[in-house]
């Protein structure tokens, strides 16, 4: 295991299409020789790049330590390799572990086998040299080991962070479709909103966006709301080290920033206000329970960042109205105002009329989704007619 200075390498899970914002953020937080990949990036860092990740990521899924890279050809050939590391360095025979294994390969068929191949090999390694093994906790680990097979190569690393860091705590009500917490943190990131102008998300469902915007706006830490991270049962973890890390940036509510949700549905603002309550932000949000089309702007600029039904529960006639009525409240009322839509209906978007200025593919869950830009100027409408 590092020590406390030592820089080691790492790797930060993410979503489809956040790799590069995701790689300024690791840069931010103070990881070196970073290479972005493919829903990851790769990093160096000490222990403390490391716990930073952790608590102040707003767009990792997980920091993981990678432990040993080999070729294997069948299970046995990785049951080989993993026996000869040497796992008491890792891990003590008293903790528990669980092995998650992820394989996209011809040679390794089952993911659950590859699993019990490692997961063996652990114990045999430490029942070879102490006589006995730990045991394996698949609910509470101490010890989590992440088997990633692709082809033939194997990669065993370390998960530092347990469950996924978008589930940051402050979610009490599920919304009908609530977005992830990191989905909903990209968004604002790609759209560039400068953590000042009015930010509106005028269907905020359970009010993942707004309380996403309303955390970064006043610096409030993701990872403040209770949480165990897994690298705190790492033999070479640093309490002191951690608590500098966890108080290097302290929250600021002291400025004023206006944040709104609404929504056409009292039992979503319902659920939104108790979220964000959850999450301290009750004096940081204000919700409105409105139609879209009678939601008035507060300001003359802003940015406006939503996610509107998609279709699962709505039929082909009234999602094509829905998003006709979308477009022609952004032209008429939103003027000076930038919008981004965010739609895992991508065939139902042109049904705004708007030219998108920029556009993003990102995925929401399995939905392939379009994430889009519209610059509402005064001359919008304009702009559709000669089009159309
Ligand atoms: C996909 S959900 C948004 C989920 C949200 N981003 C979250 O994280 O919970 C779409 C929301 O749009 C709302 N909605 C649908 N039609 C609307 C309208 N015309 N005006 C305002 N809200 C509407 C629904 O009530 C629903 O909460």
């Amino acid at each position: 295991m590092n020590k406390e200075n030592e820089n080691f390498e790492m790797l930060a899970k993410t979503m489809y299409g956040f790799e590069s914002i995701l790689a300024d953020e690791v840069k931010e937080l103070g990881g070196t020789e970073i290479r972005p990949g493919n829903r990851a990036v790769r990093f160096q860092g000490s222990l403390e790049v490391l716990y930073r990740m952790n608590y102040y990521s707003r767009l990792s899924l997980k920091i993981i330590k990678p432990l040993a890279e080999f070729n294997a050809k069948d299970e046995q050939d990785l049951y080989d390799k993993t026996m000869g590391i040497d796992w008491s360095k890792i891990m003590s025979v008293n903790q528990t572990f669980v092995i998650d294994s992820t394989v996209h390969s011809p040679h390794f068929k089952h993911s659950h086998y590859v699993a019990l191949k490692v997961k063996d090999a652990i114990a045999d390694r430490f029942r070879k040299e102490l006589g006995r093994r730990p045991n394996v906790d698949p609910k509470n680990p101490h010890i989590k080991v992440n088997v990633h097979i692709s082809n033939n190569r194997v990669s065993l690393s370390l998960d530092s962070s347990g469950a996924s860091l978008h589930k940051r705590g402050y979610r009490k009500g599920h919304g009908m479709a609530s977005l992830n917490e990191v989905l909903a943190a990209g968004l604002i990131v790609l759209s560039g909103w400068d953590r000042k102008m009015p930010l509106i998300d005028p269907m905020c469902g359970s009010g993942t966006i707004i309380i996403e915007a309303a955390l970064m706006a006043n610096d409030i830490p993701p990872g403040s709301f209770y949480r165990e991270y897994l690298f705190h049962n790492w033999s070479n973890f640093d309490s002191e080290l951690y608590k500098k890390v966890i108080s290097e940036k302290k929250k600021d509510t002291s400025r004023d920033i206006q944040i709104i949700g609404s929504d056409s549905s009292t039992e979503q603002i319902r659920v939104a206000r108790l979220n964000i309550r959850n999450a301290g932000l009750s004096d940081l949000i204000s919700l409105r329970q409105k139609e879209f089309s009678k939601l008035l702007p507060p300001s003359p600029e802003g940015i406006i960042i939503m996610n509107p039904p998609y279709g699962e529960r709505i039929k082909h006639d009234n999602l094509v109205e829905l998003y006709k009525e979308i477009g022609n409240q952004l032209k008429t009322e939103y003027k000076g105002y930038k919008a981004y839509v965010l739609s895992a209906k991508p065939e139902a978007l042109k049904f705004i009329g708007l030219h998108p200025s920029a556009k993003y593919i990102l995925y929401n869950g399995e939905y392939k989704s379009l994430f889009q830009e519209y610059e509402l100027y005064e001359g919008s409408r304009k702009i559709r007619r000669d089009k159309d």
